[in-house]
């Protein structure tokens, strides 16, 4: 039996069956919803699309109640552990894991695509010297468009593919100049000899030394990093990317406005706040009187709780790891102690198991990057790195949509109508 909804339209007394498929209705069928033949139908206001399924995808799964988080299906926890995040990245692109065959192709191709145009350092060396990294990036990402004018043939797979492996293999250069460049220091090509990771680290901390070495526990929690972000579904950015990709635009433009999305504080600037409150803390004898502020609601226990996971996020356990794991290599940091401290009582205490309130992927992932010498503005472009597999896998699930359309949303106009212009000097007279 087909699910449906049954409508009375109290205007009318018109009644609708409206089918429901995977438990949603199309909105193109609200919209057969008329007062009268000139009206233009039933819509939904939905700010901020919270209740609003913009696409079909494959590509991520969330049980925000259970604390689930799928790739293609695979749970995050097994990725993180036994994968890696070229391994992750070509999953979420092709929808399968790769053959040894497929596997080996692919970490050689992003390998040798890391290079970037001489002319695109040039002008990255003509941003100010204190320029936001990620804006750096922003800019960066945008405007390797005008290097790869091909890019704009969406249609044909091939290209599509090309453009996918340097966009994964060339953020790491270009985040990493942007580093580089606030700091005053030179730029560092690839080494093309060293692992995803490794290369990373060796772009972004080499100096005199003819070869950078990281150590292994270090290279593994970067890259367990960017597994944890590569994807989440329909966030913000991902709606970015989606969205400015409906106009059938490069993907270097769509990522950069994935970029944009991605700066924003409500989405990738929650590390640094817990940061901040860790530091504010100060010691843990001062974590009772600071919990008893939150829960007299003068201010938010930050790394806690989701608009999703009313659960342990699955990434933050992997994370608290992972932190353990860098500490063992850097020493450790007074605020990681505050840290499973606070998380300790707060996950004891009745007003935050009410609330289902739970560390999220914030709560650790902040004193990681402290401990690898990262300042804040730097926690967002690692974000970035990390998310632009997931970014085109989302983009190539949008071109390749027959049902998708320009994002173009409805509005309900509230302003004035049918004015009279009356020309400035005659107003001003
Ligand atoms: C992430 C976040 C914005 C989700 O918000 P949300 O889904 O809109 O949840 P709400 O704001 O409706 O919160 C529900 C209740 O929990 C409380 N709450 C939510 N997060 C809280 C936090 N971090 N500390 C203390 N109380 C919190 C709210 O005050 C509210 O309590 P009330 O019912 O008594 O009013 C929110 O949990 C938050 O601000 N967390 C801290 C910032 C952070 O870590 N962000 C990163 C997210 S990845």
């Amino acid at each position: 039996m087909t699910e449906s909804l049954t409508v009375r339209d109290n205007r009318t007394g018109v009644e609708y069956d409206i089918p429901i498929t995977d438990g949603t209705i199309r909105a193109a069928d609200l919209g057969k919803i008329k007062a009268s033949e000139d009206n233009p139908g039933l819509a939904v206001y939905d700010p901020g699309f919270v209740n609003t399924a913009s696409c079909r995808s494959s590509v991520t799964y969330i049980d925000g109640d259970k604390g689930v988080l799928e790739y293609r299906g695979y749970p995050i926890e097994q990725l993180a552990e036994k994968s890696s995040f070229l391994e992750v990245s070509y999953l979420l692109v092709h929808g399968a894991l790769p053959t040894k065959e497929e596997y080996d192709a692919w970490v050689h191709e992003i390998t040798f695509h890391t290079f970037v145009h001489e002319n695109i350092k040039e002008f990255m060396q003509g941003f100010r010297y204190d320029a936001h990294p990620m804006g750096m990036l922003m800019a960066s990402v945008g405007a390797m468009s005008t290097f790869y004018p091909d890019a704009a043939n969406i249609s044909d797979p091939d290209n599509r593919r090309l453009q996918i492996i340097r966009l994964i293999a060339k953020m790491p250069t270009l985040g990493a100049w942007a580093f580089r460049h606030a700091q005053g220091k030179p730029y560092v090509y690839p080494d093309n000899d060293l692992s995803y990771t490794g290369n990373f680290l060796s772009m972004l901390f080499k100096m005199s030394e003819s070869k950078y070495a990281s150590d292994d526990r270090i290279e593994k929690a970067l890259d367990t990093l960017f597994i944890l972000h590569a994807d989440h579904e329909q966030n913000a950015s991902a709606n970015a990317v989606r969205s400015v990709g409906s106009t059938q635009v490069d993907p270097y433009s769509s990522v950069a406005a994935g970029v944009g999305a991605l700066f924003g504080p409500l989405h990738g600037g929650a590390n640094e706040a817990v940061l901040r409150m860790l530091r504010r803390i100060g010691k843990v004898e001062n974590i009772p009187a600071f919990i008893e502020g939150v829960k007299a609601g003068n201010e938010r226990l930050m790394g806690f709780g989701h608009r999703v996971y009313k659960n342990y996020d699955p990434r933050a356990t992997i994370i608290k790891q992972q932190a353990l794991n860098v500490f063992e290599v850097t020493g450790t940091n007074p605020l990681l102690n505050i840290a499973m401290e606070l998380e300790k009582i707060a996950l004891e205490d009745e007003y935050f198991v009410k609330r289902k309130l739970y560390p999220n992927v914030d709560f650790y992932s902040g004193l990681i990057y402290e401990a690898l010498e990262f300042p804040p503005e730097m926690f967002t472009v690692l974000f970035a790195i990390g998310r632009t597999p997931g970014w085109l896998s989302q983009w190539l699930e949008l071109v390749q949509d027959k049902e998708q359309k320009i994002a173009r949303p409805k509005q309900i106009y509230t302003g004035e109508r049918g004015l009279t212009f009356v020309p400035r000097d005659v107003r001003w007279a």
